[in-house]
């Protein structure tokens, strides 16, 4: 599913997973043809078109204080949650490749990776030890506030994936993380970014809240154009999978 082209090698892919509050009976994985294409069509102006102002919050306390409390919590709901951990299940490298190593950025105590799923190095990187600890698909975790510091401190060329669930929305610094997240993918390697329709409000970022899901897309597909080292985004629409007897 990964796209080829000639921007380094890199190769990656956006999703969007969808809460399914009015849905009763979503029984299939529906690739939505119509947002597969967008990137295909999009004149990209020269400059990153979004200003400082655009990555504002209504909440300007810092990250460390929103987090310091643990949420054991799910922040998509179980419909979503199934169809996501579907979608990695066909996207991820096998369980227990030799030599594959993931980073699961902004993560907590879950990651929605398959049941059981194990590498050698999955490292999570989030803002709350207690909720790391508690994630069972780590082998290691780092505590690091990526709107103070978007650096990710890790060789060249170390991680076959980088995932990231429904928190891309909540950075005031993309383009520095995702020029990062680029530097550490090893060639061919693939971010995933997939996001919902639900956010911590006064956390997000304005043009995020002030926007709707088709701009969310673009949004997150300018950040990997104009962070540069990513092929052209691939975008797949993941509806919420129930589960009926
Ligand atoms: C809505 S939760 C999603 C957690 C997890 N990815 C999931 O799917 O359940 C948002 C996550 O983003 C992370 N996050 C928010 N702001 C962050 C920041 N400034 N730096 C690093 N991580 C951040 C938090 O640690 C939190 O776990």
């Amino acid at each position: 599913m990964a796209t080829s082209g000639a921007f380094g090698g890199k190769s990656f892919l956006a999703a969007a997973a969808r809460p399914s509050s009015n849905v009763d009976r979503v029984t299939a994985l529906f690739l939505h043809p119509g947002i597969t294409g967008v990137f295909k069509n999009v004149e990209w102006p020269e400059q990153f078109p979004f200003e400082d102002e655009d990555f504002q919050r209504d909440d300007v306390s810092p990250d460390s204080l929103f987090y310091k409390a643990p949420r054991f919590v799910t922040h998509i709901d179980d419909p979503a949650i199934a169809a996501l951990t579907m979608f990695y299940s066909k996207v991820l490298p096998p369980s227990n490749s030799p030599g594959v190593s993931i980073l699961n950025i902004c993560s907590s105590w879950i990651s929605h990776y398959p049941e059981g799923y194990k590498q050698e190095r999955i490292v999570g990187m989030g803002m709350n030890e207690e909720e790391l600890k508690r994630n069972s698909v780590l082998t290691e975790y780092i505590i690091q506030d990526l709107n103070v510091n978007p650096k990710l401190s890790f060789e060249d060329d170390s991680f076959d994936v980088i995932t990231n669930v429904v928190s891309v929305d909540y950075l005031t610094r993309p383009l520095d993380l995702f020029k990062e997240m680029s530097r550490i993918l090893k060639p061919g390697g693939q971010a995933i970014m997939s996001f919902s329709d639900r956010c911590f409000w006064t956390k997000a970022i304005s043009i995020w809240t002030s926007t709707g899901d088709t701009d969310h897309v673009l949004i997150v597909g300018s950040y990997f154009q104009y962070a540069g080292g990513f092929e052209l985004p691939q975008v797949i629409e993941i509806l919420p999978i129930s589960f009926t007897c």
